[in-house]
């Protein structure tokens, strides 16, 4: 099938990439010319683990291309996959929708056969009725069919996640547009992938619905986690107990950091004004969004805790800046709130990052190149994301200086024995 994608970042880039490996032919349109400049010198503008590998794989076979040209992509496709950004808003908590409905205007003009246009980005619901709203102003609406199918993959696992979802919804009525999606996703189908047809409307709140929980899930594992920091009980335990029980999982269910990513803050917040639109209060995800909002503080509150106060002066690393493992996305990542206190009160930061520097990142924290400079003579390690190779370290031998500290905001290692070598070691909820 020829398929287009709209939108070459995380989302559009990994499906295009792996409908490529699935035999389609592909193409991916972005606005921004750098990034497409790039993949067409087979380079890949993000980290993915197994991404570089199979995009070059399809691209030698000119399975899948690059290009700034929408209109000539979206004439050649039979199937048109919105994979913009939907950032929250700056006016208020909604998502911008302003990249999906630019890209409808520029589908409008491009249609002279039929095309099935694929919203894959995250938005609102109603938004398909708005999409086809725009369209209709100049196109038939026998000439195309506006369907909802949520993207569900994680950064740092999207290739398997794409390869192996647990499920794929498609939202339409259309039977026969049904029919050709079930086609064009059989492979996964035939894998062990359920495949969901609703209405598009539903479609579009399975994502928010899906999202807001997992975030919620993970903003209770915290909560009780603060709960056992107070009674001493370590809240590694209270995870596997909870887990183990069919209904509950051990998924999503450890305790750590605020959430943070390019999706659930904006997910949660999205979903709530979406229902509040509707005068349907969503207490719960409010609260999680609220309990996610205090436990920033209280992880800069804890920092200076550990430190007595005394920041000034002292140097403090951060192994990982973002958001989570395996991925170079720093959107919404904790440290980005602690790092500007922490320099207001005169400390010096340093930080490593297996995904290399960012941009994001003030310039007066220094990059370092491997974890050995970071730590050496170091007064704090602040463990900040749980990438592999933080994850048998020798301290002693990285810092080689005495009464440095150790804050493993993941839990990565035993508080025992971190005691058992006389390392001053804090983390979560234990
Ligand atoms: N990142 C994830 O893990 C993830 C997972 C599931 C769903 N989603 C959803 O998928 C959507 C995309 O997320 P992402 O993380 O891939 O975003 P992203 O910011 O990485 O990529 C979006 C891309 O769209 C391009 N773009 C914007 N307007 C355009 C236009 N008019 N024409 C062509 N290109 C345009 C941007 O230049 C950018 O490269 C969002 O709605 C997000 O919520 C993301």
């Amino acid at each position: 099938m020829n398929l287009c994608m709209i939108g070459t970042g995380y989302v559009g880039l990994v499906s295009g990439v792996c409908f490529s490996d699935l035999g389609n032919q592909v193409v991916c349109v972005d606005k921004d010319k750098d990034k497409i400049n790039l993949l067409n010198k087979g380079r890949v503008p993000i980290y993915e683990p197994g991404l570089d590998e199979m995009l070059k794989r399809n691209f030698k076979f000119g399975r899948i291309s690059f290009s700034t040209d929408i209109n000539k992509a979206i004439e050649s496709s039979d199937i048109i996959f919105i994979c913009v950004g939907t950032p929250t808003s700056k006016k208020n908590n909604s998502a911008d929708l302003t990249h999906v409905y630019r890209v409808a205007n520029d589908i409008k003009k491009n249609i002279k056969k039929f095309k099935i246009i694929v919203t894959k980005s995250t938005v609102p619901v109603t938004t398909g009725d708005k999409i086809e709203k725009i369209i209709a102003k100049k196109v038939n609406k026998k000439k195309f069919e506006i369907v909802s199918n949520p993207e569900f993959l994680r950064e740092g696992e999207a290739i398997r996640d794409f390869i192996y979802p647990d499920r794929i919804v498609i939202g339409t009525q259309n039977k026969k547009v049904n029919r050709v999606l079930k086609n064009l996703y059989e492979p996964l189908v035939n894998k062990g992938a359920k495949y969901l047809n609703t209405s598009r409307r539903a479609a579009e709140l399975i994502k928010y619905a899906s999202n807001a929980f997992l975030a919620t899930k993970i903003t209770y594992i915290n909560e009780i986690s603060n709960l056992c920091e107070k009674i001493g009980v370590n809240v590694e335990d209270i995870s596997i107990g909870m887990g183990l029980d069919k209904r509950i999982g051990t998924r999503f269910l450890r305790a750590g950091p605020a959430y943070g990513g390019s999706c659930f803050p904006k997910d949660t917040k999205a979903i709530a004004i979406i229902a509040d639109q509707y005068k349907s209060n969503l207490s719960i995800i409010k609260s999680t969004i609220k309990s996610n909002e205090n436990r920033r503080n209280l992880f800069k509150k804890r920092t200076f805790q550990i430190m007595k106060n005394k920041i000034k002066n002292k140097t403090i690393t951060f192994l990982g800046v973002t958001f989570k493992a395996n991925t170079d996305d720093m959107r919404e990542s904790m440290c980005l709130k602690m790092i500007p206190v922490f320099l207001k009160k005169g400390a010096k930061l340093r930080y490593y990052d297996p995904s290399g520097k960012k941009k994001e990142i003030n310039k007066k924290v220094k990059f370092c190149k491997n974890i050995q400079e970071a730590c050496l003579k170091t007064d704090l390690i602040i463990i900040h994301t749980e990438w592999n190779e933080f994850k048998s370290l020798d301290f002693k031998n990285l810092v080689k200086k005495n009464n440095f500290k150790i804050y493993d905001m993941r839990n990565i290692y035993s508080s025992a024995k971190m005691k058992q070598k006389k390392i001053n070691y804090f983390s979560v909820g234990r």
